[in-house]
């Protein structure tokens, strides 16, 4: 019997890829091009399945294109390359690999915030430029974390993650917002208190931002938020590019309206505003916060097992949606 034809959109780790080969006819990319839409629509042919990373766009032109598609797993938590309306429409089910990484992408963006406050890419900067020729009683003096305000705009796993660690690890005031308000239970766990989002850009001396993109959260941070901050302040972005106006950031970076900023995802990254490269109020990382080898291989394995569980079982392990078209 022929085996069920899928796409592995991007490159993977083989021993995952090898898995995946002994039980369906696989199409690969160990060589890791990015496909344009085209292309992954070329691709997609006679594919029931795909497994995708955030680049690839699941789109109604796309799925109309390839109606014998059944299930496209990301491997991400974040599935905003994703129209999962239409996917739904279109019989095709959606996963992504959630719970895997939340510890993982929390330690990343306590390490950025700690980074941003302490100026270390700046100092290291400095450092390896050959500018340091004397210790200076003010030379590089950032912004105290220990027992300042935290501020956490988006409490799901990854928020509540960053929370415990600054309350618990690091006696941080906790403020948080998000669209529903926790539990008392998990607010007295995460020791956080829920306040307006006006309150926590106002009162907060370090804001995160872990919110998930949609057409509703793009530019959550613009001039208007910047302008609302302590210019004692910092800024860190582990959620999306587009959460933050990049322009915006960067001419309050620049002005010192704001103290620092962490950024570890942008608005049409791969490319980085230039203006934010010009900055050195800003640590920059390139969309790596869940990257450790264990939470990577982790996220990997869920994907693949989301695509061996639904087409070869029928049930997916962590879905998105629950199709109702015609491939259902
Ligand atoms: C990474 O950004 C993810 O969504 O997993």
């Amino acid at each position: 019997m022929n085996k069920p034809a899928i796409l592995v959109a991007r490159a993977i780790f083989p021993e995952v890829l090898a898995q995946l080969q002994q039980v369906f006819d696989v199409d690969y990319n160990q060589g890791d091009e990015v496909f344009t839409p085209a292309e992954l629509n070329h691709r997609l042919h006679g594919k029931v399945g795909a497994l995708t990373a955030g680049s690839d766009r699941i789109d109604a032109a796309l799925l109309q294109a390839n109606p014998q598609l059944r299930i496209v797993a990301n491997m991400a938590v974040g599935y905003n390359n994703f129209d999962v309306t239409a996917m739904t429409a279109a019989g095709v089910l959606a996963t992504n690999t959630p719970d895997v990484l939340t510890e993982t992408t929390a330690d990343f963006g306590f390490a950025l915030l700690m980074a941003t406050a302490r100026r270390m890419t700046e100092s290291e900067h400095f450092l390896r430029a050959g500018q340091w020729t004397k210790w200076s009683y003010d030379m590089f003096a950032g912004a105290e974390v220990h027992g300042s305000t935290l501020g956490i705009l988006g409490m799901g796993r990854i928020g509540q993650g960053i929370a415990r660690r600054g309350a618990h690890g690091f006696g941080m005031n906790v403020v948080y917002h998000n669209r529903s308000r926790l539990s008392p239970e998990l607010e007295a766990d995460c020791k956080a208190r829920y306040v307006s989002k006006q309150e926590l850009l106002q009162t907060a001396d370090h804001v995160v931002l872990v919110v998930p993109y949609s057409a509703e959260s793009h530019h959550t941070v613009g001039a208007a938020e910047l302008a609302q901050m302590k210019p004692t302040a910092t800024l860190v972005n582990i959620a999306r590019g587009g959460i933050v106006d990049d322009a915006a950031l960067a001419q309050a970076l620049k002005d010192k309206r704001i103290a620092a900023a962490g950024l570890d995802v942008f608005e049409g990254e791969p490319a980085v505003h230039p203006e934010l490269l010009k900055v050195p109020n800003v640590v920059l990382t390139p969309h790596i916060a869940s990257a450790t080898v264990k939470t990577r291989m982790a996220m990997a394995q869920l994907a693949a097992d989301n695509l061996m569980a639904y087409l070869l079982r029928g049930q997916a392990l962590t879905p998105l949606n629950t199709p109702s078209g015609p491939a259902a």
